[in-house]
């Protein structure tokens, strides 16, 4: 034997600086139940076609099974100085069943085997992010729910426009995240093809069947081109940017609760179990969890550039370049899912300030639009009506115009304009009572 785990071919061993900088076991250890149910359907389908005995597939298969479940014990560690999660496994079950266990490496490769565990560790992701946004979504409707009488001012260009009930507010942030939720889905979809069996990168001379170990892994489907198979990662693309959309989701709540809880709105309190003091002003009470979500977005779109630019210039099929396609993903995928949940925890403990909303909702330039229109009605030209009621803001009224405009002028308030809004989707809270249904509905 050589000095390496794998290479006859090498007459000398690997410089040690190399050896560590080769190594992507402490990231891809995330990959141990993956490559072991890998390796599990792939025994299985390789004595299937006659290709290892039935009796060599049991004791392989129980070892497999004796390392998961001391995994899930904890009284087995990953540890020692292999390159990749791969190795690591092959000598773990070496060690305990012999040379027979590098069988696992027949008519397969780590090419495909590691793109095969990317793939499922992927798709677990995805399911455990759409719970926690299903989380946030219900603490949004929660709220909603208990403030469908609340009303504050809706903004443009952050400036005062119209009166919006706050629930509409809250379950405008609802409808983004079901989007996220929905693009999360077809992110699945994409990771659901099983490239196992496509090789280092042409496929194997033993008759193996892709078809069956994609079914064995719960895959609904098996690549078509084993060169693709194994240098495709438009599903890890399409992951990270469904969750820099859905951090720019985040990202946006958390700007507005930041600014809802400034004093110069105030209609936000943060509990005192998700925001901090500061070491030196002892008036502070700041909206970390916030903040920290609209910095942590910025990584997570970094990790979205950083892949791309991986795959940017690769030529077919399987490169070396590709062991950096995980740590991004990794990462991304368990800041996302915790930013969630902690947005979770400040929706549903965060106070708005309903009177101080109503109050702001006293300025006379939110009933301005619906004046013109009471105007329109009465039976002025649209633009002589904005600009009578533009002038009434300003207090700019002649005579005679504030003859024609004070009589509808006094008809209306903020709860009147605001209940007018009836429409399906409109700011109104007889629309957002059918909203909040058709919301409640749709994550049933
Ligand atoms: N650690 C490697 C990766 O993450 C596994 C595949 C290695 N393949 C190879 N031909 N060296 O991509």
């Amino acid at each position: 034997m050589s000095g390496k785990l794998w290479g006859g071919r090498f007459a000398g061993k690997t410089h040690p600086l190399m050896e560590e900088f080769g190594r992507s076991l402490e990231s891809d250890r995330r990959l141990v139940f993956c490559d072991l149910r890998v390796c599990r359907a792939h025994l299985q389908m390789l004595s299937e076609v006659g290709a290892v005995s039935s009796q060599t597939r049991q004791k392989l298969i129980a070892t497999i099974d004796q390392v998961k479940a001391e995994l899930e014990e904890g009284v087995l560690q990953i540890a020692g100085d292999h390159e990749d999660i791969h190795s690591w496994v092959e000598a773990e079950l070496r060690g305990r069943a012999g040379d027979e266990a590098s069988l696992i490496r027949l008519g397969r490769s780590r090419n495909d085997l590691v793109v095969t565990d990317f793939r499922l560790w992927t798709r677990q992701a995805i399911q455990d992010i759409q719970q926690a946004v299903r989380e946030l979504q219900g603490v949004l409707l929660q709220r909603a729910e208990q403030h469908a009488r609340d009303y504050l001012p809706g903004y443009t260009h952050l400036q005062r426009a119209q009166p919006v009930a706050l629930s509409h507010h809250l379950l405008a942030h609802f409808w983004s995240l079901q989007r996220d939720f929905q693009r999360l889905a077809d992110c699945a979809d994409e990771a659901d093809c099983c490239p196992l069996g496509a090789g280092a990168l042409a496929g194997s001379s033993w008759a193996i069947q892709p078809q069956r170990t994609a079914e064995l892994l719960g895959f609904s489907r098996s690549f078509d081109n084993s060169l693709d198979a194994v240098s495709d990662r438009d599903f890890a693309v399409e992951f990270l940017s469904a969750l820099s959309l859905c951090m720019i989701h985040l990202s946006r709540m958390s700007e507005e609760l930041i600014l809802w809880s400034a004093a110069e709105f105030g209609f936000a309190t943060f509990d005192d179990a998700w925001s901090t003091g500061s070491s030196l002003m002892p008036q502070k009470k700041n909206p970390d969890p916030a903040e920290l979500i609209r910095g942590r977005t910025g990584r997570v779109i970094g990790h979205l550039q950083s892949l791309l630019v991986t795959l940017k210039g690769l030529p077919l099929a399987y490169n070396r370049d590709l062991q950096e396609d995980k740590p991004p993903v990794f990462e991304a995928a368990e800041m996302v899912e915790k930013c969630v949940l902690v947005m979770a925890g400040v929706m549903a403990s965060v106070r708005f300030e309903t009177q101080r909303m109503e109050q702001a909702c006293a300025d006379p330039g939110l009933l301005a639009t619906d004046l013109a229109d009471h105007l329109v009605r009465a039976g002025q030209p649209f633009n002589v009506a904005h600009e009578l009621a533009g002038k009434w803001v300003d207090q700019r009224l002649d005579h005679e115009e504030a003859q024609i405009v004070h009589p509808h002028a006094e008809q209306l308030s903020a709860l009147s304009v605001l209940h007018a809004r009836r429409h399906a989707g409109a700011a109104g809270p007889f629309s957002v009572d059918l909203q909040l249904q058709k919301a409640r509905a749709s994550i049933q």
